[in-house]
């Protein structure tokens, strides 16, 4: 039985120090790139042991999500994610690679919707029972004018992250969108998933811890909405 089965349809398994994740080549290579250049800047993540057309061996990141920590631990998790994001964030964006700015992304997310790729019935609750035109609609009559462009993981939310016993993240996971884009595509994932699974209280912590300005709270329900598509 694989240890997780992600909502894109990729499948993880753990083995001996290390965890096998099978998806399709491309999302694979991307995946295992990020993870290389990520490792590099000296940011916590897995190790790529080796890379096969359909498998993707990684070392084994020790520790377990927020959700499953000692509550009392839970404000030092929130603020040791902001530490790692906003390191993240600080990283020079000439040195990043890959680009998830807003000229892929909505490429990407225009794509998917006109060939019936996005997941209708997986939508937020403000959202539910809407077309992907109208997704689409709504996209570009509240694109942003400018992005503030960092490197971004692409999916931050709480299951992307493990964490020690006593708080510090111990790595980062999932990063196949990792990549140039606004830190609003950040902020609006971790914080989302933070209210979903620890409250509203416990993601406004960490959206003040990651330093989010008034123009990134403004821009966190856009960001929500590009993440529809994916
Ligand atoms: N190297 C690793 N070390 C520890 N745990 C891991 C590792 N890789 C994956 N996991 C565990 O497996 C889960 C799923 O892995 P991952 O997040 O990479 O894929 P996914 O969410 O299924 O993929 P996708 O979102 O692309 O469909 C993680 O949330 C984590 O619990
Ligand atoms: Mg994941």
């Amino acid at each position: 039985m694989p240890e997780s089965t992600g909502k894109s349809g990729a499948r993880v398994w753990r083995g001996r120090g290390v965890h096998r994740k099978q998806d399709a080549p491309e999302r694979l290579a991307a995946d295992a790139a990020r993870l290389a250049w990520l490792g590099e800047q000296g940011l916590p993540c897995p190790e790529v042991v080796s890379l096969t057309h359909d498998t993707l061996t990684t070392t084994t990141v020790p520790g377990r999500p927020a959700t499953e920590l000692d509550p009392a631990v839970r404000p030092r998790a929130l603020a040791s994610l902001a530490e790692v994001l906003r390191a993240l964030h600080a990283l020079p964006t000439a040195g990043c690679p890959f680009d998830a700015s807003l000229g892929t992304t909505v490429a990407a997310a225009r794509s998917r919707a006109v060939h019936g790729l996005v997941d209708l019935e997986d939508l937020d609750d403000e959202r539910r029972g809407w077309s992907a035109r109208r997704l689409l609609a709504e996209l570009d009559a509240t694109l942003p004018a400018r992005e503030d462009l960092v490197v971004c993981h692409g999916d931050p939310g709480l299951p992307n992250v493990l964490f020690s016993a006593d708080g510090e993240v111990t790595g980062l996971l999932d990063v196949g969108g990792l990549g140039v884009a606004d830190r609003c595509r950040d902020l609006a994932i971790a914080h989302r998933s933070t209210r979903d699974r620890l409250g509203t209280a416990a993601a406004q912590e960490l959206l003040e811890r990651c330093g989010a300005s008034d123009r990134d709270r403004d821009l966190l329900p856009f960001y929500r909405l590009l993440d529809e598509f994916f």
